[in-house]
């Protein structure tokens, strides 16, 4: 009913709106008044922790986009090697697994039977496994040694959001928590960090406050076929989900790349006015990579691509290139996913309005998917 979705039109946009809150909730009580992690709640004793000598991460979906994003902020900040896999792969190549390898499942519903079979195959192998959920009870957190919850509220479009930067947090939160725990050369950055993501909340609320632009383009390109994606370091990530997003509700043709595969490939792929968006890394930090996606933007423009460019305010050096910009706050390199994706979400669902699509009820899709 329409007081359910208060006063939006469709679920999906009630819960981009309640992001800022879904982040704000999901830090709530785990910064103790010091700037240090407190999750006394994820049950794994901190000597266990401690011998951890890999980190696997499952997931399907949007949730395998948060655990290719916190794989950057794990292996950086512990330097504890960190591998991904979609968890429909993983037991059927019989991976490598102990009682030393931590494996992380990442799911909104906690019912994912994908995710769940590869959680049991790595309990039998002696892995400890903790679930990061948004749903409490279910059965991934009840099959988990332990489990960090996501506090996104229940969420009901099918197309993940706020449940998406919930997980991303609960996902900064155990690799910063693990590096407090370990003790690593990147104590003051993680006290840094941990300190900024305090505030991002805040960051989340004022891109929200900016998005009219970015749902007027998405009206002017209703009749495009495709639209591809761009992204390097923790944007690429964000390059996938912003095409998964256009696939399942504007049921376009999406596709996201790694920008530093452009000339591998995808560069063959561009032709005059085909929509490309680029997230833009930070120009402070890894600036290296910054100069990098510049030159791909310039040479994809070059060959007739219009250009989407999200680019940190300030950033300059975006602005000849770009046939339209999209500003996002200035974060620290490895937050930027919280505040790139929004306009991601906001282009799909009005990409999809303006097809006529259904946006709370995709079709062919599921919001949870218990059949393997
Ligand atoms: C389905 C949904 C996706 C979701 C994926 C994983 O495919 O349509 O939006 O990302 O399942 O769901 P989970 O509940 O495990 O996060």
């Amino acid at each position: 009913s329409a007081a359910e979705k208060g006063g939006y039109d469709y679920f999906m946009l009630k819960e981009i709106a309640e992001q800022p809150k879904a982040v704000a909730d999901t830090l709530l009580g785990r910064i103790d008044g010091s700037g240090s992690l407190t999750l006394d709640e994820v049950r794994i004793p901190t000597r266990v922790l401690r011998e951890i000598d890999k980190v696997v991460i499952v997931a399907c979906g949007t949730a395998f986009h948060a655990a290719m994003i916190a794989k950057y902020a794990i292996e950086h900040w512990t330097r504890v090697p960190c591998e991904v896999e979609l968890a429909s792969e993983f037991r059927y190549r019989d991976p490598i697994l102990d009682a030393q390898t931590l494996v992380i499942a990442i799911s909104q519903s906690g019912e994912t039977m994908d995710t769940l079979m590869a959680l049991r195959h790595a309990r039998e192998q002696g892995s400890k496994v903790l679930a990061i959920c948004n749903t409490n009870g279910s059965t991934i957190p009840r099959e988990s040694d332990a489990v960090l919850y996501t506090h996104a509220g229940p969420e009901v479009a099918v197309a993940s959001t706020k449940a998406f930067l919930t997980q991303l947090v609960a996902c900064y939160l155990v690799a910063l928590y693990l590096g407090q725990v370990r003790g690593t050369k990147w104590g003051d950055e993680i006290r840094a960090v941990i300190r900024d993501l305090s505030s991002i909340a805040g960051a989340v609320e004022q891109v929200l406050g900016t998005m009219e632009p970015v749902r007027e383009l998405a009206r002017t390109l209703a009749a495009k076929d495709t639209v591809l994606f761009l992204g390097r370091h923790v944007g690429y990530p964000v390059a996938l989900e912003g095409a998964l997003k256009l696939k399942e509700l504007a049921y376009m043709h999406a596709e996201g790349f790694a920008a530093g595969e452009l000339k591998h490939g995808p560069i063959a792929l561009i032709e005059e006015d085909l929509p490309v968006v680029v997230v833009v890394p930070s120009p402070r930090g890894r600036s290296v990579l910054h100069d990098k996606i510049v030159s791909n933007i310039q040479e994809i423009r070059a060959r007739g691509a219009r250009t989407i460019v999200i680019a940190e305010e300030g950033d300059e050096a975006v602005v000849p290139y770009a046939d339209h910009l999209i500003r996002i706050p200035a974060t620290p390199t490895l937050l930027q996913p919280l505040v790139a994706t929004v306009p991601l979400q906001v282009f799909a669902c009005e990409l999809a309005t303006a097809r006529g699509n259904e946006v709370d009820q995709p079709r062919n899709l599921a919001k949870s998917v218990t059949v393997e």
